[in-house]
């Protein structure tokens, strides 16, 4: 396991011997590894193959000159420190020189002292560009954080995180696998790279066996040499660990894939960076989850409290938000939109919480001042979750149940599609299961009763297509009524309506 320990790579070149010999023995005291080459042919040659950190050429060498040097090494190693040194300088070369990205220009003869001095300057002017990488690094970790505070799928954020991992290292490919730590379950594996399809050992599970003894967050690098149409290639191969609070929460795998043999520290800085964000995101994650469910635990504990003092209400919520998931299914709903509407339907009544026992129990017709007062709870709803930015998903469902299709309903008396999708398909599902249900002064009605009411109601209450919907479902014999209501429904009359249009998502 090497991370670029070997010493600083100097080429001299020089079609004149006796100035390679010289510059050898003045560099011979410092520590670099130092390369003359008097044919400037053999010198590109070996740049080209080999890993290079300064070059130091002559300007003019017979058929080749330093400005090709310059280019090949450049066009190699992007960061590379190329000098020039020239006897008879021009302003003009000079310039042209430095344009083309070499780092300084020595007039020979010069002393020794002065070729040591610009070398060590170019070498920390290089470490300078290199560290800046680091520097990248850091950035890119400021903004793979800032997403791991927003509201973002865990795995579209390790999606980032290998993204962010892949054009840091400039790798060919990189994995994500994440497991339960207690279980050593696999929860995820993202993968990015070149190919559609990763190589197998980005996303093998074996990588994970490499920690299994160890709690030291330092990668494991692995090196192949292989040939790529017949060029030698070295493959990197890293297995970044990814610790929570010294709990082992999977692996970061990259394969980098690069002619010269060189990882550099800054390098394994940036990936060490990216591998604490994918932690600190998988352990917000696993907070906000927690936080998600102790919050939904709570919210379904209020739902309840307003089922309790609802007598005729019992179960109400749990089979309307069944019935709507099931809906929302047959229209294609994603699962973050299914998640939302669980969500949704589980606190659709929860303004009823703010209105008084006497009217919320009143078996007979309410009075003016008393309905108003009983409209009021999908507003009533909305002022209970105001501020929970957990709950905000839950607002089209609280805030649009009651409002009609043909724009007579409350609060807002919106119509048609102004209606959120959310509340027109709840609407629907609260409505067919109010009619079902039992109430203390009456028996639920039949299904032949609550889908004459949902035709009856089809296009001025509810939005023909989402009626439609339940239909649909209906027909397949998805509703399991025995499950929710304790008897059979007979389901025949259904097969006679017609659907009025196709339903849409
Ligand atoms: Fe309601």
């Amino acid at each position: 396991m090497m991370i670029r320990n070997q010493p600083i790579s100097i080429v001299v070149v020089d079609d004149e011997k006796y100035i390679c010999n010289i510059i050898v023995e003045a560099l011979a005291s410092e520590k670099y590894e130092v390369r003359a080459f008097s044919d400037p042919r053999e010198a590109l040659n070996y740049i080209e193959q080999n890993s290079v950190d300064l070059v130091l050429t002559d300007l003019v060498m017979g058929e080749y000159t330093g400005i090709q040097v310059l280019e090949s090494t450049l066009a190699s190693h992007s960061d590379a420190t190329v000098i020039l040194m020239t006897a008879h300088p021009t302003v003009q070369t000079a310039i042209s020189v430095l344009r083309k990205g070499a780092y300084d220009f020595l007039v020979k003869p010069f002393r020794l002292e002065l070729l040591k001095a610009t070398i060590r300057r170019g070498l920390e002017h290089q470490q300078v560009i290199r560290e800046n990488l680091h520097l990248k690094g850091q950035v890119e970790f400021l903004k793979v954080a800032g997403a791991a505070n927003a509201e973002i799928e865990i795995d579209d954020f390790l999606g980032m995180v290998a993204r962010s991992c892949r054009k840091e290292m400039d790798a060919a490919a990189v994995g994500i696998i994440e497991i339960e730590p207690s279980t050593k379950e696999v929860l995820r594996k993202v993968y990015t790279g070149t190919d559609e399809l990763p190589p197998k050992e980005v996303l093998q599970n074996s990588t994970l066996d490499k920690f299994a003894y160890t709690k030291s967050n330092k990668p494991l690098i692995h090196k192949k040499e292989v040939e790529v149409d017949g060029r030698k290639q070295t493959q990197t191969w890293i297995s970044q660990p990814i610790f929570v609070r010294r709990r082992f929460h999977g692996v970061i795998n990259l394969l980098i894939e690069s002619r010269f043999d060189r990882l550099t520290p800054g390098e394994i800085d940036v990936l060490a960076i990216l591998a604490n964000s994918a932690a600190a995101a998988i352990a917000n994650y696993r907070h906000y989850e927690d936080l998600h469910a102790s919050y939904l635990q709570a919210i379904k504990g209020l739902a309840n409290a307003v089922e309790a003092r609802d007598q005729y209400t019992a179960g109400h919520t749990d089979r309307v938000t069944r019935l709507a998931e099931q809906m929302a299914r047959h229209l294609g709903w994603d699962e973050r939109r299914i998640e939302h509407l669980n969500m949704g339907c589980t606190l659709h009544d929860i303004g009823k919480l703010g209105v008084p026992d006497d009217i919320l129990n009143k078996p007979g017709h309410l009075t003016d001042e008393e309905r108003t007062m009983m409209q009021s709870h999908p507003e009533l709803g909305l002022k209970i979750i105001d501020g929970i930015d957990l709950f905000r998903p839950a607002i089209p469902y609280i805030i649009a149940h009651h409002e009609w299709y043909d724009g007579t309903g409350y609060p807002k008396g919106l119509k048609g599609e102004e209606i959120p999708i959310e509340g027109r398909l709840l609407a629907v599902a609260d409505t067919f299961d109010a009619i079902l249900s039992d109430r203390p002064y009456r028996d639920g009605a039949d299904l032949s009763v609550a889908v004459s009411e949902l035709v009856k109601f089809k296009g001025t209450q509810f939005d023909p297509e989402i009626v439609d919907v339940l239909f649909d479902l209906l027909r397949a014999g998805k509703i399991d009524f025995v499950l929710h209501y304790g008897r059979e429904m007979d389901t025949s009359q259904i097969e006679e309506l017609k659907p009025t249009e196709k339903a849409r998502v």
